[in-house]
């Protein structure tokens, strides 16, 4: 319900023309509240700074195979919570759950503290919930500012389109975000990988997102372009925005990540602080851990 207040306001802002800064504003002090507080709350009931979604022994079965077998996180406002994990070890189903698309089949669920039901996408989107997904739904040939609007578009009497002032309030968010576009007026395909990805991002939060979901968003790009999309991530969490940056890669999780979640075929296998986990750890765990140990062993004797 917060959410739709929120939102309303942020409405009410852009439409007199003086831009949502207030939107970000609101879940800053959150920020500043976290980080510290964090630590000295462990254990304690979610310390100054409660999960906005914690997950007990989530599970989901598809028929009668579990593809998600106990899942436990807590999901904090400023915080990147990566989850690693190789091809099909349940990082999209686990997203899916988190974003309404689909129903967890066990376990528990509770947002802001109370147990909840995310029917739907939409749902998730209403208690500020957001998924980026690789492949971007977006509209090549629209403008970048269509389609930072789009489905969301400002509309004046008659529903006329309020074009200059959703062109100005694009152009402003990019610019807070460090984005650096010569023009929103160009079609979003020309845009790079990143860009595109950054815009989405950027739109997600700029529509009120405070868990924003991020599926793959480095997989398609060379390294300036996942420097370009890592640094946005830590540009959304300094905003107080919880992350969830879904990823294979260990070094780039290691960069941004606060938390670390690991899944191997549905099961997790390691639920870390950035303080109990070395880059290393990650990346012999993501490359199968224990069976390459095995391995060498075997070749060696
Ligand atoms: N709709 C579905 N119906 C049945 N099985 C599915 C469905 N979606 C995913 N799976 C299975 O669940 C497992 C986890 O898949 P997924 O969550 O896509 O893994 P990841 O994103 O980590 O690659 C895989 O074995 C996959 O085949
Ligand atoms: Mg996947």
């Amino acid at each position: 319900m917060t959410r739709d207040n929120k939102r309303k306001d942020a409405a009410a802002v852009t439409s007199t023309g003086t831009g949502a800064a207030g939107d970000i504003d609101v879940v800053d002090k959150d920020v500043v509240a976290g980080g510290a507080a964090d630590k000295d709350a462990a254990g304690a009931e979610g310390g100054t700074t409660p999960p906005i979604i914690e997950m007990r022994g989530l599970e989901k079965a598809y028929g009668e195979r579990l593809v998600l077998k106990g899942i436990d996180m807590e999901i904090r406002p400023g915080t990147v919570t990566c989850v690693l994990g190789d091809n099909g070890a349940g990082k999209s189903t686990l997203i899916k759950a988190l974003s309404g698309l689909h129903q967890p089949t066990g376990g528990e669920m509770l947002i802001d503290g109370e147990p909840a039901r995310l029917r739907n996408p939409k749902d998730a989107l209403d208690r500020g919930i957001a998924a980026v997904y690789q492949d971007l739904a977006v509209v090549g040939q629209m403008s970048v500012w269509r389609n930072f609007f789009l489905g969301q578009e400002l509309t004046g009497a008659l529903g006329r389109l309020k074009a200059d002032e959703m062109r100005e309030i694009t152009a402003e968010q990019l610019e807070k975000m460090g984005v650096n576009l010569p023009d929103v007026e160009v079609p979003i395909s020309t845009l790079s990988g990143g860009q595109r990805q950054v815009v989405a991002i950027a739109r997600a939060i700029y529509f009120g997102a405070r868990v924003l979901i991020l599926d793959e968003p480095t997989a398609a790009l060379g390294v300036k372009q996942s420097g370009m999309v890592l640094r946005f991530v830590k540009k959304a969490r300094e905003s107080g925005v919880a992350v969830i940056f879904i990823t294979h890669n260990p070094h780039h999780a290691y960069l941004v990540g606060d938390r670390f979640m690991m899944l191997n075929m549905g099961e997790q296998v390691m639920n870390a602080d950035l303080a109990d986990v070395t880059l290393e750890e990650l990346t012999v765990e993501m490359s199968g851990g224990g069976e390459l140990d095995a391995l060498s062993h075997e070749l060696r004797s």
